[in-house]
């Protein structure tokens, strides 16, 4: 099995709220159709112009206070229910059997990490043949009530309890750079990373789940090995399911 992250910065424009970007997905659901069912697949996308603004505006990772917050929470989720929902249409209109599940309803939270997770039904739908489609969702937490959850820590949850083959996170960029390549045009793409206190930590104003660091930290902590690729370029994930040097590869010591 391989766990396939679809950054929401591919999904999504992350500068304009609430857009979808079909015919990326729609690229990707064909790379996946190809080599479906032989390969199986848990996909996880991430929330970008649907989660994070709202995210942002309601201030869910400050825990529940207000009322406005109970509502942001929900309505929250909500925008992630409806990114969801079209991302798994244009897996079902390839005829690739995707099925949502909403990780707020296996996941509790403390201090920002997975206190309880339930994978029972993803283990079931695998064993059903079924492509699970989770997501960053908001989360219930044991100490601020509510919290964000973010696709990178969920990848880190599935990938311990399930043992994939590896995890490909696809992103906007074409790997993992020594410097932010959209601030620095000098910036290198590292090939392999052993380290991941070897690549400058840029902190985003977007993200409210931490930026490309967060991502890498989290990488670290897979039991697999780690493909970051470029999303956008067709014929990438196809390189990387066959193991083909693309993008950058994180390497565990
Ligand atoms: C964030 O998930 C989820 C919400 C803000 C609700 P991710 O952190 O995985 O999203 P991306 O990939 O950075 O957009």
């Amino acid at each position: 099995m391989i766990i396939v992250k679809l950054g929401g910065s591919i999904i999504s424009d992350k500068t304009t709220p609430f857009s979808f970007n079909e015919g990326v997905v729609r690229h990707i659901a064909d790379e996946i159709a190809a080599v479906y069912p032989r390969q199986k697949f848990v996909l996880v996308h991430g929330g970008g112009s649907y989660g994070h603004p709202l995210a942002r505006k309601y201030g869910i990772r400050e825990g529940l206070g207000k009322r406005d917050r109970s509502m942001g929470f929900t309505r929250t989720h909500q925008a992630m229910l409806e990114l969801n929902h079209k991302i798994v249409s244009v897996l079902l209109e390839k005829e690739l059997p995707a099925f949502p599940v909403a990780p707020s309803s296996l996941f509790i939270l403390r201090d920002g990490e997975v206190v309880h997770g339930d994978l029972t039904v993803v283990q079931e739908l695998l064993a059903r043949e079924f492509i699970p489609v989770l997501f960053g969702d908001v989360a219930l937490a044991e100490d601020r009530g509510i919290d964000i959850l973010s696709g990178d820590q969920i990848i880190t949850y599935l990938a311990r309890k399930l043992e994939p083959e590896k995890v490909i996170f696809l992103m906007d960029v074409d790997g993992i750079y020594d410097k932010d390549p959209k601030k620095h045009p000098d910036a290198r793409l590292v090939e392999v990373v052993e380290d991941p206190s070897s690549i400058a930590g840029e902190t985003g104003t977007f993200d409210v789940t931490g930026g490309i660091h967060n991502k890498l930290v989290q990488a670290f902590k897979l039991p697999c090995p780690a493909w970051f690729i470029n999303g956008m370029v067709k014929g990438n994930l196809t390189r990387a399911l066959r193991g083909e040097q693309v993008g950058t590869r994180v390497k565990r010591n």
